[in-house]
Formats: structure tokens, sequence, C-alpha cells
């Protein structure tokens, strides 16, 4: 844990979807926060030293035999707690309250009113839009707490103890269909926490710097550079920390974007003067896809060039005991990576293989604590341009997911020059930022056409762009139609050998964002 959680406050995980949105939520107030375990013991807790608590929602029922408990004596531990849906029900439980299941199950946007004067309140209208999503509610409270709002079905919607600093909301204030939502955590946080908001990049950049320049000492560090926000990240930061003992790999492996290889290299050369080593292996990656048209072949096949070439390249450089990596919180959590933190949920992991362990480094992963908005803001904070950092997530295996069937040098020539036309068309309407990942796939189809007075048979590209949270759920992008249009005309008329645009309306799930 870092040195910042000095002010910090954690959630306690009951298998909520939402706890990482909590999480941030807490973050984007300036205050820093991790994830648990729910079952967390009060002792460890008070090791932690944090300000608060806040017990996540979950799909079970309290009454429920084996529903995941807290340790009780973290009620008495005189820390400010907030349980949220199922955590506010845990909380009423453990302090005498009653459980019940609701007659009408509530999930969707509700009115609620505010009916008691607290804190957790202040600047909230009395009439307040929530989101709910339960089929429990807290019954009834013991006499040592007091109710503080209601919805039409729920009598108790938001309560306070009225000795203990512990509250509750039925519903759910971290996701942003309850618009006054982040206020009220805002609240817990000032008022019942007394955080004062500490969390910034700019210390967080200071203390890690410091703390990587203590940890390498004299020794090497390498760090693969993708053309992506994290490892850039990584690199910049590494570079400030450690300066001419940082040397960076850059695999072009002849699957990235347009553009994409030759911005890094400038970026890094040019402005961080980094020992950037570029490794030419479009035709080794090539010569691997030759005639792959399964998907977890390709990635298969990718995933152990990419190994073959990082290692190869690796060993060229002497004295490396180290290897940078731009791992991010979430993908810890997910692994179930952390001494404290949640049990393993199930991830598709996606990429294959990762570098193997005979290389022997120890592994230095700055970014560990940081959520992807956040690893951006600290590549603002260290001199990053904007353009690499809001760059759209890209997959390991680059283009050869997008270019359906045969991965061949002229079929990866039209991808890469369409996809540039819908990056190109996106940004210019100001929708870059907006879409969380906009690109182009190559069909492995071709379709009729008629181009003059000729007929055509040529290649279909579809366009993917979607809007998501965190990807794991995505909508598709509700683009303007003439942006469309545009996207459209410009692929056919400057891309040879396509003459048709379709664009892809499916949402995540069922569809997956990637097409393979
Ligand atoms: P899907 O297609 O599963 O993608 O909805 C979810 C997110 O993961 C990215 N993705 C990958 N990332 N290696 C990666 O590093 C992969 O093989 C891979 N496949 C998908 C995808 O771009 C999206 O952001």
């Amino acid at each position: 844990m870092t040195k910042l959680a000095d002010e910090k406050v954690l959630v306690l995980d009951f298998g909520s979807q939402y706890a990482q949105l909590i999480a941030r939520r807490v973050r984007q107030q300036d205050v820093y926060c991790e994830i648990v375990r729910h079952d967390l013991s009060a002792g460890r807790i008070r090791e932690l030293a944090p300000r608060g608590l806040i017990l996540s929602g979950g799909p079970s029922s309290v009454y429920e035999e084996g529903a995941p408990k807290c340790d009780p004596a973290i009620f008495r531990l005189g820390l400010p707690v907030l349980g949220i849906c199922y955590g506010m029900q845990l909380a009423c439980e453990a302090l005498g309250g009653q459980v019940e299941n609701t007659p009408a199950r509530e999930y969707g946007r509700a009115q609620c009113q505010i009916t008691g004067d607290n804190e957790l309140f202040t600047g909230v209208e009395r009439q307040t839009q929530v989101w709910m999503s339960h089929g429990d509610q807290v019954a009834r409270v013991s006499d040592d707490f007091l109710p503080l709002a209601k919805t039409e079905t729920c009598p108790i919607a938001a309560v306070k103890h009225r000795e203990l600093p512990i509250y509750g909301l039925q519903f759910h204030p971290e996701v942003t269909h309850t618009p006054e939502g982040l206020k009220i955590l805002g609240n817990f946080l000032t008022a019942a926490c007394k955080c004062s908001g500490t969390w910034t990049m700019g210390d967080f950049a200071r203390e890690t710097i410091a703390a990587v320049r203590e940890r390498v000492g004299n020794d090497r560090v390498i760090c693969g550079l993708s053309g992506g926000v994290d490892s850039s990240v990584v690199a910049a930061l590494l570079s400030q920390a450690i300066g001419d003992q940082l040397s960076c790999i850059l695999i072009d492996n002849g699957l990235l974007r347009k553009g994409e290889a030759e911005s890094v290299i400038e970026e890094f050369t040019d402005h961080f003067k980094i020992d950037l080593h570029v490794v030419q292996a479009e035709d080794r990656f090539l010569d691997a896809l030759a005639g792959v048209t399964e998907p977890q072949e390709k990635r298969r096949r990718i995933g152990h060039a990419f190994i073959d070439c990082f290692s190869d390249e690796a060993t060229k450089i002497d004295g490396a005991h180290f290897l940078a990596q731009g791992t991010l919180y979430p993908d810890v959590i997910e692994s179930g990576g952390s001494e404290d933190g949640p049990a393993a949920t199930i991830k598709l992991h996606h990429n294959v293989g990762g570098l193997p362990e005979d290389l022997n480094f120890k592994l230095i992963e700055p970014l560990r604590d940081l959520f992807k908005d956040e690893g951006r803001a600290l590549g603002i904070e260290l001199g990053l341009p904007e353009d690499l950092v809001w760059r759209h997530p890209f997959p390991g295996p680059g283009l050869a997911v997008r270019c359906l069937g045969e991965v061949t040098r002229e079929r990866l020539v039209t991808l890469r020059e369409a996809d540039a036309i819908v990056v190109e068309e996106i940004k210019q309407a100001g929708l870059y930022r907006q879409t969380s990942q906009s690109f182009a796939v190559l069909l492995p189809i071709q379709s009729v056409g008629v181009m003059g007075d000729a007929r055509t048979y040529e290649d279909v590209i579809a366009v993917r762009s979607i809007d998501s949270e965190d990807f794991m759920t995505a909508d598709w992008s509700h683009l303007p139609h003439e942006l469309l249009a545009r996207i459209s005309t410009r692929i056919i008329n400057e891309v040879s050998g396509v003459n048709r645009v379709v664009y892809d309306i499916s949402s995540k799930p069922p569809a997956t964002i990637e097409w393979e």
C-alpha cells in the first residue's frame, strides 16, 4: 500500500458489480481508496488505518445461510461506515434491525424523499432521483437507528445510527443514474470521515518516482513499450525516476495502428531521450500467422512470437534485473493479486502467455494502484502528449484480431488505412474522448458493388465504436448519421479494394467489443 494511504477509505466487497465503481467515485474526490475482502478482520482493518469503510452491495440476502458477512467488530472500531444496499442491510442487521424480502422488488430509477436532517445529505435536494437494485430491504431498524429517506416502496431508504458513525443507503450513490450520488459520497468522505482530499496525481508521481529510485538502486530496468497508454506512462515515469538506467523495447509486430510505432519512437527518443530498442519483427509475426484464421490460434502464435522477440532483445541488454509493466489496479483485483483484496473473479484473459519466468526479472508495476483514467491523468502529469494519453485501448494481438480470416500484408494495409479514417473522422467530430473504442474491422467476405459501369466484388469494412465504463459491458456509440456517412464515403473512395462499409450496432453482452 502506498504512503499516500494516510487518508484512505476501504471498500469491503460483498460481490458487488459496482465495487470498482465505488472506489473510483471515492478517488474522483481525491481520497485514496482500495477494495478489500469483505471478511477482513477488525484487527487487520485497524492496522491498515483507514479513515472510513464502505460496505458494498452484493447479490446475496443477509438472512441466507452462507451469505457473506463482515467481522461484526468492525462496527465498534469507531470508524465511519457507509453501507450501500446489501452493505446497509448487513449493518442494520448486525446492529439489531430486520431485513426482509421486499414485496415489490425495486430495480431502476426511483424518487427518493429525504426525510431526516443529516450531514450525508447536505446540499442534496429533498426530492432526488436514485438508482435502486434490490430484492431485499430493511423492514425495521432498532431504535438505535434514525431513518433518513424513503421511496414509494422502500420506507427505509437511508439510515444513520444515533450513536455510532454508521450510515446506510439502500440505493446506489456510485452510479450515474443517482445524479446526486457523488455529492452524497462526498459528504460521507468529508463530514463523516474527515478526509481533506490529498490524493493527487502530482503527489502520486513524486512518491512513486522516489520509491522506484530507491528500489532499483544502480540496476538497469527493461520496459516493453506497446504504443498503448499504460506502458507509455510507465516508461515516462521510469525515465524520470532513473534516467539512462532505463531501456525500452518496442516490438514492431506489423500489427499496430497507422503511425503508432512512429509516434512512440518520436516521443520517447526525441522528447524523453530514452534508450529505445525497436525490433522490426513484422516478417516474423506474419510468417507465424500465415494460413491461420482461428482467433485463439492467432493469439497463441502472436504471444509466442512476442516472447521470442522480447527475450532475444532483452538478453542483449546487460545488467538488467528489473522488468517494468503497466499492470493496472483492475488487473490486480481481477487476478486476486493483492494481499487483502477480494478473491479472484473470473477474468477472460486474452493475452496468451506472459514473459517466461526464466528471464528472472523482478517486476516493477508502478500503476498497480491506479484505475485507467488515473493512469491517464498521471501520463498528463508526466508530460506525455494528450494524443498518446487519450489513445483508445488496443488489444495485444493488434490488428490481427480485427483482420478476420487470414492476416496478410495486403489485407493489413486495407485495414490500417480504413481504421485511420474511422479514428480521424471521429476525432474531427470531437467525439473521440466520448467514445471508448472506435476502429475498423476487415471482414473475411467480399460483396458485390458497382463502380462506374462495372460490377465490383470487393472487401467489406465494419466500423465498430463503443461506449463503455469498464469494457466488461458496452453499448454501441450512437454516432451521428452524417459522421457515419463521411466515414463510409471516405473509406470507399480512399481505400482501394473496399466497396462496402457497415456499422456494428451490437452491445456487449451478448456481442463482444472485438470481432475475434
Ligand atoms: P472483448 O472483445 O472481449 O474485449 O469485448 C474487451 C476489451 O479487451 C480488449 N481485448 C484484448 N486485449 N489482448 C488484449 O490485450 C487480447 O487478446 C484482447 N482481446 C480483446 C478489447 O480491445 C477490449 O478493450
